[in-house]
């Protein structure tokens, strides 16, 4: 639990260290970003794009800017890929240094669809520190590998809740993060706290990241997001089809 609020924090974490960031929330159903983000500007089309609404320095398309609030859509298979490849090709992302996709929960066919769109993707699985959620964690990851995206690391999210007292209490267990990532043989990247004012953030459109950034939790997605642009750089490719001879 906890990808959406993961995504937006290090996506305006990366912001604030400089880069360029946007975010697909791939969730269809349960759309979350625009609100996290507080970014509820409705994107603009010019020349046949779609300019997305940015906040905290991070852009994002999302479902949630074309369905009526709170009404149900069915959604068919075909139809779901169509509005990824939309949200892919007829956004104008203006070249980000990171493109981050908030996935829903489960697997199956966004995690498909992505990886024909985007065949050079890297995934990040979040997990909370219990063997349950972890299994679920490695299911996802295990689906990655199917469509050939790479599981680059683990994120463990309410690790523990300091308490009044000062004391760590480790409300979901512990050690989950760190064994998944060993069973993934990818780095833990980093473990976040519970708190309150993470949900907060996420409620009213201010990510802690920004809003309290000397807090634990803000410094830890600082950490992840340095390592994830320094360390977890991803290569340059080099195709052979391109080579000038
Ligand atoms: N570390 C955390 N501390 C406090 N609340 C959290 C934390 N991580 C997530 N939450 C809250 O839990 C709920 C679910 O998180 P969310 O990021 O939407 O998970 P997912 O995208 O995996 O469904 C949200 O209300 C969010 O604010
Ligand atoms: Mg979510």
């Amino acid at each position: 639990m906890g990808k959406s609020s993961v995504t937006v924090n290090l996506a305006v974490a990366l912001a604030s260290q400089g880069y360029k960031v946007g975010v697909v929330d791939a969730d269809i159903y349960g759309y979350s970003v625009p609100r996290m983000l507080g970014a509820d500007r409705d994107p603009v089309v010019i020349d046949n794009m779609l300019v997305p609404p940015s906040n905290h320095g991070v852009t994002c398309i999302s479902i949630g800017y074309f369905v009526p609030e709170g009404q149900a859509i069915i959604w068919r298979g075909p139809m779901l890929h169509k509005a990824l490849e939309q949200f892919l090709a007829d956004v104008f992302w203006d070249e980000p240094d990171f493109l981050l996709i908030d996935m829903p929960p489960g697997t199956g066919d966004i995690a498909l669809s992505l990886s024909q769109y985007l065949p050079r993707g890297e995934v990040f699985v979040v997990t909370t520190p219990q063997p349950a959620a972890q299994k679920v964690a490695a299911l996802s990851a295990a689906m990655a590998a199917k469509v050939n995206l790479p599981v680059k690391g683990v994120i463990e999210n309410m690790s523990w809740f300091t308490g009044d007292d000062g004391k760590r209490y480790e409300i979901f267990g512990a050690g989950g993060g760190q064994e998944l990532a060993d069973e993934l043989d990818v780095p833990l990247l980093g473990q976040l706290p519970l708190v309150p004012e993470l949900r907060e953030g996420g409620d009213n459109g201010n990510p802690i990241t920004i809003a309290q950034p000397d807090s634990e939790a803000a410094q830890a997605f600082q950490a992840i997001a340095r390592r994830i642009a320094t360390e977890m750089k991803p290569k340059k490719v080099f195709s052979a089809a391109l080579k000038v001879n």
